[in-house]
């Protein structure tokens, strides 16, 4: 039986759920040349603010078992390159859903660029990303308090028509709480989870690896944690989620969705293998037979 991959996000239809993350697959364009782009759900694109980043300094990566920890700190070319320039390029090649991801330094940083976002005929849903963990004063300075998340939230939601979901970071005590304030504030969906504050430090030269002293750690060692996060999110909001966090096969897939996501984002497994979100969108039916699954769909949040 031919398996129905489709899922629907705040009314835009995907063929499929697997959608790699921000900061993982540059504007797309970059992949092109290695693979089909079009056998994608959609793409969340590189988190963009209102100028050009030149980001932090370097070493920005450091590895880690099961994992690897980044320092980028927001590098983007600015949010008019993006909506003259990387989208209109992009689209002229694919046709599945785009989703631009907009950080700032201020709510009025945010509520412009996501206007500017909003306005671009190629971008599909607004991603804004309250939780990057390697800028200060910015990014997880509004995903750390309810009262910001809902804040920024609120300002967005004003300017734009498009759907507009919050990306949360896993860095708080009760992340339901934020989860709550951004529903309320008017959020149309979450993506749960942003990566986890770590640290790694050279014991040979005493030093922290990453420049930027800490960065933020992601890739299958944070899987548990995220998954859980999500369960608990889809447990108190209605609003839709895009799984994130350590996904690195249809299986994990899967269990995102049963846990509530409806989308879910490959992010530092792309880093390791650029082909991973093709892989993965080509082993979905054969899990889905053995799992006894005909559509996706039926399966989010039935545990
Ligand atoms: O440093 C970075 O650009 C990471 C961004 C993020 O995790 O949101």
């Amino acid at each position: 039986m031919v398996k129905d991959l489709s899922v629907n996000l705040c009314g835009l239809q995907l063929q499929n759920p697997v959608i790699p993350a921000s900061g993982t697959f540059g504007f797309g364009l970059e992949l092109a040349g290695s693979m089909d782009l079009n056998v994608l759900g959609a793409i969340s694109l590189k988190g963009t603010t209102r100028e050009a980043r030149y980001g932090n300094p370097v070493p920005r990566i450091a590895e880690a078992p099961h994992g690897m920890l980044n320092s980028v700190g927001l590098q983007n070319p600015g949010i008019d390159v993006l909506v003259n320039e990387k989208v209109p390029a992009l689209r002229k090649i694919y046709r599945q859903g785009v989703i631009a991801n907009i950080s700032g330094f201020s709510v009025e940083e945010y509520r412009e660029c996501c206007a500017k976002a909003d306005a671009c005929e190629g971008i599909d849903l607004l991603e804004v990303n309250v939780s990057c963990p390697n800028v200060h004063g910015g990014g997880l300075a509004f995903g750390t308090s309810a009262k910001a998340a809902a804040e920024v939230t609120a300002a967005v939601k004003a300017v734009c028509k498009k759907p507009v979901f919050i990306k949360l970071s896993p860095n708080v005590t009760d992340i339901v709480e934020i989860a709550r304030a951004c529903e309320d504030a008017g959020a149309d969906g979450l993506t749960l989870v942003n990566t986890f504050l770590g640290m790694r430090i050279d014991i040979v030269r005493r030093q922290p690896i990453l420049a930027n002293k800490m960065g933020g750690f992601s890739g299958a060692a944070i899987f548990p944690i995220a998954l859980r996060m999500v369960y608990q999110v889809a447990h108190a909001c209605k609003i839709p989620i895009m799984g994130c966090g350590g996904v690195a096969s249809a299986r994990d897939v899967i269990e995102m969705m049963m846990a509530g996501a409806t989308a879910v984002q490959v992010g530092a497994e792309n880093l390791r293998n650029p082909f991973a979100c093709p892989e993965i969108i080509a082993e979905l039916p054969a899990v889905m037979e053995q799992l006894h699954i005909d559509a996706l769909k039926d399966i989010i949040g039935t545990v």
